[in-house]
């Protein structure tokens, strides 16, 4: 068993997840009930405030709007606030609640638990990088049992928004740019979260999002608009967010975008019909931060009111922040433009999920002092998120295996990040604490390299301004060094929310100091922080090694320099595709193959093809890659029939050896194309993975079963189905793979 594997076993038994009664619990009916109950007691006002979500005084996480959250708690006009934890001040807010509600309906709090609470770990697109859905779900579940224990009911996660644009800062939030990975990814997030019962006081209610289609923004810039057909909306992005329905998600959060012509938070056909109808989702659904207000610069509501009509209407049940439900709905119903029913549905769903969390039976149930001290940076939890970022580690390069360094290597480590515990711990930390807390690169190499004399520090650079006045102390240390690391990179704060980028190169005066630290002649390896794909094309050609850390956490200098003196093998795999430069973007693995494909250099017309007179298509490093200290070799791909009806399987097997000198883990994954559909259709698809582990010299056969149901798609009719021809099935180490077989599906 992995060592991921071992911990979340651990956990699991250390957290207890069936809900601990509290002494102080009351006995309360059955939750239908109950909640109709206490529904037939309360005035429209009582419900309209269920519906209402203000944020309190911690973190900021969007515009201000001068509503003073703590007066409308006393007038009972709240039913959730965000942005309040800790259990001194939860259990503020709640008592000032309790003692303002006639009916003592409890709040319940939100808040933006990402990737960790206080235990920070890899930026979510780190996490993926692991493809490893076991050390996911441990991350949730860390993350729930820390904001649990800090008064926190119910997160703001998991983010499954699918993006191919790495101009977008907030791919650091997702799972990158494949909608099977990131549906694998979702599911294991809402399990970690929510583990096996919402009242349990280790988990927390998730909230999927954003509901919909966020990550298409045009260009790349964050809340733009989005416009796409029901096709790709459906099969690209929608699989991750219905996956979590079927998973038992609490919650869905709307997004900020329009999608062809009709804001989320205004849409029927999303919130309503699909998700709903459609899929039967009986959760309840809040916007993001004040979107009902931006109805108006959306253009399509003329004042707030209206805006408030079309997104109770659409399906809308809170109102994050911006103070349009309380402001409007009871002249609405009034004037007979909603329905007591539709405040009723909204209501209900809220109240429902209050039920499901035990705040019925004990409003206090989170806020325990000793708890929050004793399970708050656990070192369960520690050793978790070391063991997460390391899994999390890419190795992109690797020339005349520079790596792993041996200790007794002088090693001159350079650049902004070297000795970083700000950046670190990445955007959308929560309430992890940076300085003091977060163990940098420099502190990690030093727990491992003892002789002093073997090792110097020194940044060099900054991240984005320039300043040169560092970087001659820095290459005289380089100069005397056998290998030269340098740690460079992002702020945290370059992606995230409204932190798109035009230009992805590394920032600043970075790459000039490389190529400073390149004329002295010996070999350079780049470690990067940063919270998307970054253009590399120029570091790919110069330096001898290359790491992509991402954003890993507290643990992040522990994982990093572990990775980097060869006790930790990198195994991650890239799940969002590295472009040669901007002008690509975007690009991604499965793409159509057009009418005029480009086959490459090899290609006898080189000109009517579909592609670019200056750069090849490919991209730097495909969706998928990663390279490891060890070397695995693919062969003997079998398939067990050539031939597959709609009842029937093919199991697919491969071979897989470690021919290198370490033991390590590899993501085998398995591509199919479908060939010819009655709609254009992907070069390739991944249709599964599996991550091994081998000691060197072992082998291994690894299999995958393949059903129709595999190859279903939207058809020229939008009907969901697979259709019979011919399927191409890849297998290997990234998307690029050319190890291939075929098989036929027949009626
Ligand atoms: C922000 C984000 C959303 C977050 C919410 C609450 O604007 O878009 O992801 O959950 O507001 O902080």
């Amino acid at each position: 068993m992995n060592t991921v594997k071992a911990t979340l076993l651990l956990l699991a038994c250390t957290l207890s997840l069936h809900a601990q009664k509290g002494k102080n619990d009351k006995k309360i009916k059955p939750k239908k009930e109950f909640v109709a109950e206490l529904m037939a007691k309360m005035t429209v006002d009582e419900k309209i405030a269920q519906t209402v979500q203000y944020t309190a005084d911690g973190t900021v996480t969007g515009p201000k709007t001068g509503i003073n959250y703590i007066d409308e708690i006393k007038k009972g006009n709240v039913g959730s606030i965000l942005n309040a934890t800790g259990v001194k001040y939860t259990n503020m807010l709640q008592k000032l609640n309790l003692e303002n509600s006639r009916l003592k309906i409890p709040l319940i709090f939100g808040y933006d638990v990402i990737h960790g609470y206080k235990t920070i770990f890899p930026i979510t697109l780190g996490e993926a990088a692991t493809w490893d859905l076991s050390a996911v779900e441990l991350s949730a579940r860390v993350a729930a049992a820390e904001a649990a224990a800090n008064g926190v009911h119910w997160t703001f996660a998991p983010m499954v928004d699918i993006s191919r644009d790495p101009r977008w800062g907030r791919v650091s939030e997702g799972s990158g740019e494949d909608t099977y990975l990131g549906t694998q990814l979702a599911v294991a997030r809402v399990k970690g979260f929510q583990g096996n019962d919402l009242a349990s006081i280790n988990t927390v209610m998730a909230c999927t999002k954003h509901f919909a289609a966020y990550g298409a923004a045009e260009a790349g810039r964050d809340y733009n608009t989005v416009d796409m057909s029901e096709r790709t909306l459906r099969e690209m992005y929608l699989p991750p967010f219905k996956a979590t329905v079927d998973a038992g998600v609490g919650s869905f959060m709307t997004s900020f975008n329009e999608i062809a012509g009709v804001p989320a938070t205004a849409s029927k056909f999303l919130l309503t019909d699909i998700l709903k109808k459609e899929w039967g989702f009986d959760g309840f659904v809040v916007t993001d931060y004040t979107a009902i207000n931006e109805l108006i610069p959306h253009g399509v509501a003329k004042d707030s009111a209206q805006a408030g009509e079309l997104a109770l209407k659409a399906g809308v049940d809170m109102d994050m922040v911006g103070g349009i439900y309380m402001k409007n709905l009871k002249k609405l119903l009034k004037e007979g433009k909603v329905t007591e029913a539709q405040i009723n549905d909204a209501c209900r769903r809220v109240l429902e999920a209050k039920y499901d969390l035990g705040l019925f039976e004990n409003p206090y149930r989170y806020n325990d002092e000793k708890r929050e001290k004793e399970v708050t940076y656990k070192k369960e939890h520690l050793d978790a998120a070391l063991d997460v970022a390391k899994k999390s580690m890419v190795l992109l390069k690797n020339s005349n295996n520079v790596l792993p360094l041996h200790k007794e290597q002088k090693v001159a480590f350079v650049g902004p990040l070297v000795n970083d515990e700000w950046n670190i711990i990445g955007s959308w930390a929560a309430s992890g604490d940076r300085y003091g807390y977060a163990v940098s690169v420099q502190e990690g190499v030093n727990k491992i390299i003892t002789d002093k004399s073997k090792v110097t520090f020194d940044k060099g650079v900054e991240i984005i301004d320039s300043r040169r006045d560092m970087m001659k102390a820095a290459l005289d240390n380089a100069r005397k060094a056998d290998v030269i690391v340098a740690v460079m990179g992002e702020f945290e704060n370059m992606s995230g929310e409204a932190a798109s980028r035009t230009d992805i190169d590394l920032p600043g005066i970075q790459k000039e100091f490389l190529s400073e630290l390149k004329k002295l002649g010996k070999p350079v390896v780049l470690v990067l922080m940063n919270g998307r794909p970054l253009t590399l094309t120029w570091e790919n050609e110069n330096m001898d090694a290359i790491l992509e850390a991402w954003f890993p956490g507290t643990m992040g200098g522990d994982a990093i320099a572990q990775t980097l003196y060869g006790l930790n093998v990198p195994s991650g795999k890239l799940p969002m595709t590295f472009p040669r430069n901007v002008g690509q973007v975007p690009i991604y693995y499965n793409h159509k193959n057009t009418g005029r494909p480009y086959l490459g250099a090899g290609d006898p017309e080189q000109k009517y093809k579909s592609r670019y007179i200056d750069v090849d298509n490919s991209p730097l490093y495909p969706f998928g890659y990663g390279l490891s200290y060890t070397k695995f070799d693919y062969s003997n791909l079998k398939l067990s029939s050539q031939t597959l009806n709609y009842s029937t399987k093919i199991k697919v097997s491969v071979d897989v050896a470690n021919e290198g000198n370490f033991d390590g883990e590899e993501v085998v994954q398995l591509y199919i194309q479908d060939e010819v559909g009655s709609v254009t259709r992907p070069v390739k698809e991944l249709k599964g993975f599996k991550k091994v582990f081998l000691k060197k010299g072992e082998k291994k056969t690894v299999e995958f079963e393949i059903t129709a149901d595999d190859l279903r798609f939207y058809n020229i009719d939008m009907k969901f189905v697979a259709e019979p021809g011919d399927f191409k099935v890849f297998i290997g180490g990234d998307s690029a793979t050319k190890l291939q077989d075929k098989f036929v599906l027949v009626n």
